[in-house]
C-alpha cells in the first residue's frame, strides 16, 4: 500500500537570500516557517519556532545550545548553518542526539580572503583616516610626513591558521612582494609549499611578522589567544588583522597594545560582542579599523551560501549525502 510522504517541519531563523528559500519550497518535502526579518530572532521566538522541527536552518548569531535542542525535541534530524564557523553550536550535545550538521565551507573562501586583504591594506595604509581628513578639511597640502603607513613589499606576513581561508589570504598577499610567509597552527600543511609558507611556532610568528593575520577557527584552544603576552611579543611597527572570530582576541589587551604604541594598528572584521557597542574604547582609536563582520558579504557568495545551506538541510531531512556535512 502506498503511504503518503510525511511533510517535515523546518524553522529558519532569519530572512535569507531567495536562492535558498526557492530550493526548499520547490523540494516539496518540508513546510518552512521563517523568522522573516533582517534582525535576529528573539530567543523566545527561536524556542517556539523550533518546537517539533525536523530541520533547523540557523545563522552564526543564533546560539544553538541544550535549551534549543530540548525545545526542538526528538524530531530534529538536521541543523544547517549559513556559515563555515560552527562555534555557536554545542557540538557535543548535537552529537549525543544524533543530529547531523551542514555548513558552508569553500563557497565563501574567496570573498572572505578578499575582504581580509582589503582590511589589511585599509588598516596599514590608513585609508579610513585619510577619507575622514578629506571630508573634514584636514587635507591642507601634500605633506611628506603625513598619513604614512606600512607596505607589504619586502615584509614578513604571519598567518595564524593556514586553512581554506588562511591559504586563500596567503595566495593573494604573496604577489604584493611579501618576502617571507610564516604560518602556525596545529599541524604543518604540505599545500603551504605553493606560497613558500614556513611552519613556525606561534611565538616565532608573532615576534617576526610585520603583518599578523588571524584566520583560525574559534576553539577552546584559540579563545583569547591574542592577549597581552601575544601583543607584547609583536613588533612596534606590526599590523594586526583578525577576520576569524572576535573571541580569539582579548580586546582589553588589544586596546592597551594599540593605545600604548606596543603595536602599530589593527583591523578587525569580528569583535566581541557583535555589534560592538558604539561607545567601545576600540572605536576611539585612529589606529583601529573595525568592520561589521562582512567577510563573506558579496551578493553572489551569500546567494551560494543560501543554496548550499538549503541543500544541506534537504539532505539531512531525507537522510541522503549532504553537499557539505560537518563531520565531528
Ligand atoms: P578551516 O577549518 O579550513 O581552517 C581553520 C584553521 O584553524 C585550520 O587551518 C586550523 O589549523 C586552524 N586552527 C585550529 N586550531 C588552531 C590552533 N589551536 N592554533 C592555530 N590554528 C588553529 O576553516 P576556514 O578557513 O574555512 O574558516 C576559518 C574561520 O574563519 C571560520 O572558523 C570562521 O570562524 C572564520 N570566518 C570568518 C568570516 C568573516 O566573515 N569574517 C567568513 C568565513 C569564516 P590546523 O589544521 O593546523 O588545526
Ligand atoms: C562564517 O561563515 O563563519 C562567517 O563568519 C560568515 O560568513
Amino acid at each position: 500500500m502506498h503511504t503518503a510522504q510525511k511533510i517535515m517541519k523546518v524553522f529558519i531563523t532569519r530572512r535569507i537570500p531567495q536562492e535558498g528559500l526557492k530550493i526548499l519550497s520547490q523540494a516539496g518535502v518540508c513546510k518552512v516557517s521563517l523568522w522573516d526579518s533582517d534582525e535576529p530572532v528573539p530567543r523566545a521566538e527561536l524556542l517556539k519556532g523550533v518546537a517539533g522541527a525536523h530541520g533547523l536552518l540557523c545563522l552564526l548569531s543564533d546560539k544553538i545550545d541544550t535549551e534549543v535542542l530540548d525545545a526542538a525535541g526528538p524530531n530534529l534530524k538536521v541543523i544547517s548553518t549559513l556559515s563555515v564557523g560552527f562555534d555557536h553550536m554545542a557540538m557535543d550535545e548535537i552529537k549525543k542526539r544524533g543530529v547531523r550538521v551542514g555548513y558552508t565551507p569553500d563557497v565563501l573562501t574567496d570573498a572572505t580572503a578578499e575582504l581580509t586583504v582589503a582590511l589589511l591594506l585599509a588598516t596599514a595604509r590608513r585609508l579610513p583616516e585619510g577619507v575622514v581628513e578629506v571630508i573634514n578639511g584636514g587635507w591642507s597640502t601634500w605633506k611628506p610626513l603625513w598619513l604614512c603607513g606600512y607596505g607589504l613589499s619586502g615584509s614578513t606576513v604571519g598567518v595564524i591558521g593556514l586553512g581554506r581561508i588562511g591559504m586563500a589570504i596567503a595566495r593573494r598577499l604573496k604577489p604584493f612582494g611579501v618576502k617571507k610567509l610564516l604560518y602556525s597552527g596545529r599541524t604543518a600543511k604540505s599545500y603551504a609549499a605553493e606560497v613558500e609558507g614556513e611552519y613556525v611556532p606561534l611565538d616565532t610568528l608573532v615576534s617576526e611578522s610585520d603583518f599578523v593575520v588571524v584566520s583560525c577557527a574559534l576553539t577552546p584552544d584559540t579563545q583569547g589567544l591574542c592577549n597581552k603576552d601575544f601583543f607584547c611579543k609583536m613588533k612596534n611597527t606590526a599590523v594586526f588583522i583578525n577576520t576569524s572570530r572576535g573571541a580569539v582576541v582579548n580586546q582589553e589587551d588589544l586596546y592597551q597594545a594599540l593605545s600604548s604604541g606596543q603595536i602599530a594598528c589593527a583591523g578587525l572584521d569580528v569583535t566581541t560582542p557583535e555589534p560592538l557597542p558604539t561607545d567601545h574604547p576600540l572605536l576611539t582609536l585612529k589606529n583601529c579599523v573595525v568592520l561589521p563582520h562582512i567577510g563573506s558579504a558579496t551578493y553572489s557568495t551569500r546567494g551560494v551560501m543560501a543554496e548550499l545551506s538549503a541543500n544541506n538541510l534537504l539532505a539531512g531531512l531525507q537522510g541522503t549525502d549532504m553537499p557539505s556535512e560537518l563531520k565531528f
